[in-house]
């Protein structure tokens, strides 16, 4: 997370950045939508790419009658969104700035490098990042451990892991009057895995038609596998990937990977009515990371509420996976073909500091 603070006429303004993430242990479901307590707990890698990361710039608006919001370029209803409502007014209560400055309207330019809404947590480094510099803007204190994360959590559940570089944890906490529990915290640093790499296939750039915080919704009221998952299969799953990752062990933690997508989507099939998110060249990336691990594991896949992919592989089997994709989805292949995100993700930088 960046965050700067510039002179602008005797006014302070910050611009911050974040990073998307992306879970491995799929987050699908909240026990409280107002506090946004999820069913189970959950856990990603954040990833740090140039053209995938927000931005935001908070400065004073003494002139303004309330407070703007412009999210790449177009304005945006700042007062009736109850998500950016609920971190902004946490901010207000933590700031140790004057109360005069503290209750000015303030102008807020917001800016994603990619596309928003297709999947590719453009909501988690975006209330990420609002957070971040508002808590900056406001020089914020937290009242105890986390709370900046829980804050985040409220604008949107995925944002609280986009607040820490590395593999990071989402914790479900017991604390549901406060959901003071309910925190993110980084399992291991980005220099844990220095041989870990990622590449995104960008199957669509298209909004999705059910958005996840409806889709949970559902699956919340309607699936029992989602039930199932909730109490029987994360807790040993989570421990499971956390011995995995501590060993840097590849091949168990690239079939936690795809089991864990998989049954993400199974519980999305098992909704009432269905959600669907992958589409047919989600189902060939699919079929072709199994063929090229026809003899041992070298990659895994992920994919999130949307139809583009996610592969984890180690720095030695890049090469090989990335030929094997481009040959799998070659251009004369009459069929759909995903566009590759050209430079390998680089992990993360520490983004807790
Ligand atoms: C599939 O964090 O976007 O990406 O809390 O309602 O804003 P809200 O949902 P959001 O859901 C993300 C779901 C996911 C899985 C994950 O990131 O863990």
């Amino acid at each position: 997370m960046s965050a700067a603070m510039g002179d602008d006429d005797g006014a302070v303004v910050v611009s911050c950045r974040a990073p998307i993430n992306m879970a491995v242990l799929k987050y699908w479901g909240k026990r409280d939508e107002r506090l946004v307590l999820p069913l189970h707990a959950s856990l990603s890698l954040t990833l740090h790419v140039d053209c995938m990361a927000s931005s935001i710039t908070v400065a004073p608006g003494p002139d303004l009658a309330g407070d703007e919001m412009l999210l790449n370029g177009t304005p945006c209803d700042l007062d009736g969104n109850a998500r950016l409502q609920a971190v902004l007014q946490a901010c207000r209560r933590l700031s140790t700035k004057s109360e005069s400055f503290t209750r000015q309207p303030i102008r807020l330019e917001c800016r994603n490098d990619f596309p928003t809404a297709a999947g590719l947590a453009s909501s988690a480094s975006g209330l990420a990042c609002l957070t971040s510099a508002l808590m900056t803007f406001y020089s914020c204190r937290e009242s105890f451990p986390g709370e900046a994360t829980t804050i985040a959590r409220q604008g949107s559940g995925s944002a609280c892991r986009s607040m820490f570089g590395g593999f990071v944890t989402w914790e479900k906490g017991s604390d549901d009057a406060t959901g003071h529990d309910s925190v993110a915290r980084q399992f291991v640093d980005e220099s844990h895995w220095s041989d870990l790499r990622v590449v995104i296939l960008v199957v669509s750039s298209g909004e999705k038609e059910v958005g996840s915080t409806m889709g949970m919704r559902r699956s919340v009221e309607t699936s029992e596998l989602l039930a199932y998952r909730a109490g029987h299969v994360v807790e040993p799953r989570m421990q499971a990937f956390k011995s995995a990752i501590k060993q840097k062990d590849f091949g168990e933690f690239a079939e936690l990977v795809m089991r864990d997508s998989n049954q993400f989507h199974a519980v999305c099939a098992d909704t009432y009515p269905p959600v669907f998110y992958l589409n047919d060249v989600s189902h060939a990336i699919i079929d072709a990371v199994h063929a090229f691990n026809h003899d041992r594991i070298r990659a895994a896949y992920t994919f999130d509420a949307g139809p583009n992919a996610c592969l984890f592989t180690r720095e030695q089997d890049l090469p090989d996976l990335l030929s094997s994709m481009v040959e799998a989805f070659a251009p004369d292949d009459a069929g759909d073909r995903p566009t590759f995100v050209r430079d390998p993700l680089r992990l993360c930088p520490d983004l807790s500091s």
